[in-house]
C-alpha cells in the first residue's frame, strides 16, 4: 500500500517537472514586463544618432552592429532614374526558380502600370559550396535577368535577419530615392496598384510610414517550439509590436531611419521582431493594414478586390492564375 502511493508520487511529480520543463513555466514567471522594463541594447537614445547621421553629422556614439558581409553582385537599376515610386525587394531562397520566375511574371514585372516607375530585386545568400549546380543555376538566371543582388552569408532560415538588414544597407547605399518600399517574401500574392492606393492614401510627403500585418505577442518559451526564444536571449513578456516579415511597405524617410538605426541596435535573429525593436527605438509605430493577410487568404475574385498581400503562393501556376484574374483586364 504504502509503496503504491509512493510510485504514484513519483509519477505525479515527474509528469509535473515534465510540464514545467516542457512549457519553459520558469521563463513565464522570470520573463520581465515589457512594458516596465523595456531596454535592450545599446542603452542610448538612438533618435537623436539616427537624425545626426541622416543630416551628414557623425555622432560621437561607436556603432554596434555592422553586418561584415559583401555583396557579390551589384544592380544599376537605381542610379539611372531621379525618383522611383516603388521599389520591390524580394527576400528569395536559393533554389526558389519557379518562385523568382512568377513574380518576374507577376507582380515583379515592371513598366505594368502605365505612368509609374517601379523596380524589382530579389535577395540571396549563399550556399555552402560555390561550385554547386544551384550556384551554377542562379549564375545562369543572373546574367540573364541582372535582377538579383547576392551577399555571401549562408542562406539559411535564422540568417533572415541578414538578409533583411543587407537588402536595407543595399537600398541606404545605392537607391534611396524610392517613395515606398515594399520588402516581400517569395511565397506572397502582391496587388501593386492596391499597394499604392494604399500609400497614398496615407498623407503624402516626406514622412514615417512603416506598415503591414502587425501582432501584438508574446515570445514563445515551449521547448519544443521552432520559435522558442530563451530569457537570455530576449527577457521581457512581450515583443513590441511587429509587421510580420512577409510583406511590409516603408516610405524613404522610415528605411533610412530603419538602417541607421540598426547600426545601434544589437542583433536579433527574428527579422521582423528586430525591426519592431528598431523601430521603436527610432520613434516609428508601426501601422496595422487589414489589406495584409499574414494567413492565406481563401480566393475569390470578388475576395481580392482589396488585397494587398497574401502569404501562402509558392505555386507557380496560383500566383499566375489569381494575379492575371486581379490584375488585368
Ligand atoms: C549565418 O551566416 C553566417 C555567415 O555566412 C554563418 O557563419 C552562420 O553560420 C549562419 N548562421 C546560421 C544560423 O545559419
Ligand atoms: C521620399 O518620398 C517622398 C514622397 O513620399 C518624396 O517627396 C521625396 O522626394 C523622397 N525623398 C527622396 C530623397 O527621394
Amino acid at each position: 500500500m504504502r509503496r503504491k502511493r509512493y510510485y504514484q508520487l513519483c509519477v505525479c511529480s515527474c509528469v509535473l517537472i515534465y510540464i514545467y520543463y516542457f512549457f519553459g513555466v520558469s521563463d513565464y514567471i522570470f520573463s520581465r514586463s515589457y512594458v516596465n522594463n523595456f531596454d535592450y541594447p545599446l542603452n542610448v537614445d538612438v533618435q537623436p544618432i539616427v537624425e545626426k547621421i541622416l543630416s551628414g553629422k557623425k555622432p560621437s556614439v561607436k556603432p554596434i552592429n555592422y553586418y561584415p558581409y559583401r555583396f557579390l553582385t551589384n544592380s544599376g537599376k537605381c542610379s539611372t532614374l531621379d525618383r522611383l515610386d516603388l521599389f520591390i525587394i524580394v527576400k528569395s531562397a536559393m533554389n526558389h526558380f519557379e518562385q523568382r520566375s512568377a513574380i518576374r511574371q507577376t507582380f515583379g514585372r515592371e513598366g505594368i502600370l502605365p505612368g509609374k516607375e517601379i523596380k524589382t530585386l530579389f535577395f540571396l545568400g549563399v550556399g555552402e559550396s560555390p561550385k554547386s549546380m544551384t550556384q551554377h543555376q542562379i549564375d545562369e538566371e543572373m546574367a540573364k535577368y541582372k535582377d538579383i543582388i547576392q551577399i555571401d552569408f549562408l542562406d539559411t532560415y535564422f540568417n533572415n535577419t541578414i538578409k533583411t538588414m543587407m537588402a536595407f544597407r543595399w537600398l541606404y547605399e545605392h537607391c534611396s530615392t524610392s517613395d515606398y518600399y515594399l520588402f516581400t517574401d517569395d511565397d506572397m500574392y502582391i496587388s501593386v496598384k492596391n499597394l499604392l492606393d494604399y500609400v497614398h492614401s496615407e498623407s503624402e510627403g516626406d514622412r514615417q510610414l512603416f506598415a503591414g500585418y502587425v501582432f501584438k505577442s508574446a515570445p514563445q518559451r515551449y521547448h519544443s517550439s521552432k520559435w522558442r526564444v530563451s530569457l537570455d536571449e530576449y527577457p521581457w513578456d512581450r515583443w513590441p509590436p511587429y509587421v510580420t516579415a512577409g510583406a511590409f511597405v516603408v516610405t524613404n524617410k522610415s528605411m533610412k531611419y530603419l538602417y541607421a538605426g540598426s547600426l545601434y541596435v544589437k542583433h536579433f535573429r527574428f527579422d521582423d521582431i528586430y525591426l519592431a525593436i528598431v523601430a521603436k527605438k527610432v520613434g516609428i509605430k508601426p501601422v496595422h493594414c487589414p489589406q495584409f493577410h499574414f494567413y492565406k487568404k481563401t480566393y475569390t475574385r470578388d475576395g481580392y478586390k482589396n488585397v494587398i498581400a497574401s502569404h501562402g503562393y509558392n505555386n507557380k501556376n496560383e500566383l499566375l492564375k489569381v494575379w492575371n484574374e486581379q490584375n488585368t483586364h
